[in-house]
């Protein structure tokens, strides 16, 4: 395989003494370093530029030589009995679960960790165990993912009021007076449920923690979307107590994939109305008799068998975070998302014009490392972002493009209309991003979709240099002279021409 370990041109002595200069604290993050030239060693033995790890974190080698050493060393059986190896299994997930409480911060008192596939499937116990009625709201913001965006069905399904609570532009930010209104709106009494992402997987904006006790006050249940704000942020759930917060373990230390998890404030657990009952979920039931009883613990949320190896890696990945520490993780994405927005933000063709617009807040202010951005030809024009990420993967770098399962935070950032998105559903069953793309150039050359380059655990200066140096060759470039795209994205799934 071909390697690509040239030092960027940019990434001169001089750039970074300028970059160290103007970010001193950024000297103190040098065990990441240390890490990323042996755990991560693989990275720049490729060439490669990691640059979302929005999408998935990376994980060290050692995290995966601990696993695999404690695999080969116990017999682990199915969870569900009481023999030896069933024993082994269950005291290795009950000690994860323990663990996850702690690293939160968080009471055994106060709450309860259920284990799922990712956070997707943690959103969807709470939306189809949620107590809607037709009194009920679900207000969510114009900015949350998709896997949150998809509770609307079960609450209208059940008769729920949905309310979008509007971000701000160009900011993205949530408009913290419209909501407290939308707040206020609501019957207390009733079972309302205000669902935001602490940190928005589109724009890096992170909201407000204490909107949390805000809604709380009002009468709301608030559920606590961490999954993009945990790789790089602490979440301490003694200081705020979501009733529900949605986590993806690999988001945070890569490995290992297929566990995230839920956790349920203990008050709020038997409040929460399973549609089914499945193996593992039940303290009895009878086939003649058509009845079931749901266990009364976590246990009533985790259907069938849990990826009872894979658990054990979570500890693990969260002791590898910790003896980093996630304040020394904060601090280097902050100093690089820094300098790379500003960097980015003074690109310009040789007629003057902007060569790159940000999405989103342009600096670090409340905004964590990701950036959403497009790249415009010298006329102004938009340059397609597929043809963009396929170019970066040609140089080794990884990048993400599309919507991100975001569509609002898209609209907003985009100036995308109510009509506009209503005039892509009369193309029925053919109504796609591509077609969606196409459509919205005929309606006045509006985009839809961006690119994404996100900041985490192992990024460093070089990483962020490759990706300048890349963006500055696209200096009075035209779409003609880049070329058309060889892919298509439908859903988020990538065909390849003659694939
Ligand atoms: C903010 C946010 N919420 C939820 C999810 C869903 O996570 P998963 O795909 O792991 O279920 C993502 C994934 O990108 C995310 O960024």
């Amino acid at each position: 395989m071909a390697t690509n370990t040239a030092v960027p041109k940019r990434a001169t002595t001089s750039a970074f003494d300028e970059f160290l200069g103007r970010y001193p604290e950024y000297a103190e993050t040098d065990l990441l370093d240390q890490l990323r030239a042996t755990e991560y060693r693989r990275l720049d033995e490729q060439g490669q530029v990691y640059l979302d790890y929005t999408g998935g974190s990376l994980y060290a080698e050692s995290q995966v030589a601990q696993h695999l050493a404690l695999l080969q060393a116990g017999v682990f059986g199915n969870p569900h009995s009481t023999n030896p190896t069933s024993t082994a299994t269950t005291d290795h997930v009950e000690r994860t679960r323990k663990f996850v409480l702690e690293y939160f911060g968080a009471s055994a008192t106060e709450y309860i960790v259920v284990f799922t596939a990712n956070a997707s499937g943690a959103l969807k116990l709470v939306g189809e165990s949620f107590p809607f009625t037709p009194a009920s709201r679900l207000l969510l913001t114009f900015d949350n993912h998709n896997s949150v965006n998809g509770i609307r069905e079960f609450a209208r399904a059940k008769g729920a009021q949905i309310n979008y609570c509007p971000l701000r532009s160009p900011d993205l930010r949530i408009d913290v007076g419209r909501l407290d209104n939308l707040l206020g709106e609501a019957d207390s009494g009733g079972e309302n449920l205000f669902a935001y992402p602490a940190q928005s997987n589109f724009s890096g904006v992170k909201h407000p923690l204490d909107l949390v006790g805000r809604a709380q006050a009002k009468g709301w249940r608030v559920l606590l979307d961490a999954a993009a704000f945990l790789p790089t942020n602490r979440l301490n759930l003694s200081e705020i107590y979501p009733d529900f917060v949605t986590v993806s373990f690999y988001k945070m230390f890569g490995y290992p994939t297929g566990v995230g998890a839920l956790l349920i404030r203990k008050s709020d657990f038997g409040e929460l109305k399973r549609p089914w009952f499945a193996g593992g979920t039940v303290n009895f039931a009878s086939v003649q008799a058509q009845a079931h009883v749901l266990a009364h613990s976590e246990a009533a949320l985790e259907d069938g068998t849990l990826n009872y190896l894979s658990i054990p890696a979570v500890e693990i990945g969260l002791r590898h975070i910790q003896s980093i520490g996630i304040e020394r993780i904060a601090k280097r994405v902050r100093c690089l998302t820094e300098w790379m927005l500003e960097q980015l933000l003074v690109l310009r063709h040789s007629n003057g014009h902007h060569m790159v617009r940000i999405y989103g807040p342009t600096t670090t202010e409340a905004r964590g490392g990701t950036i959403t951005l497009n790249l415009y030809d010298p006329n102004g024009h938009l340059l397609d972002y597929r043809r963009v990420e396929e170019l970066a993967g040609k140089r080794g770098i990884s990048l993400r493009s599309g919507c991100f399962c975001n569509p609002g935070a898209g609209e907003i950032a985009e100036g995308l209309t109510e009509s506009d998105m209503r005039a892509a559903f009369v193309l029925g069953d053919d109504a796609n991003l591509m077609s969606f793309t196409r459509l919205m150039q005929d309606r006045g050359h509006k985009s839809a979709g961006a690119l994404r380059v996100s900041l985490g655990l192992v990024s460093n200066f070089a990483d962020v240099e490759r990706f300048l140096e890349f963006v500055t060759e696209f200096r009075d470039q035209t779409s003609l002279a880049i070329g058309a795209v060889t892919f298509d994205i439908e859903s988020c799934r990538i065909f390849r021409d003659g694939s």
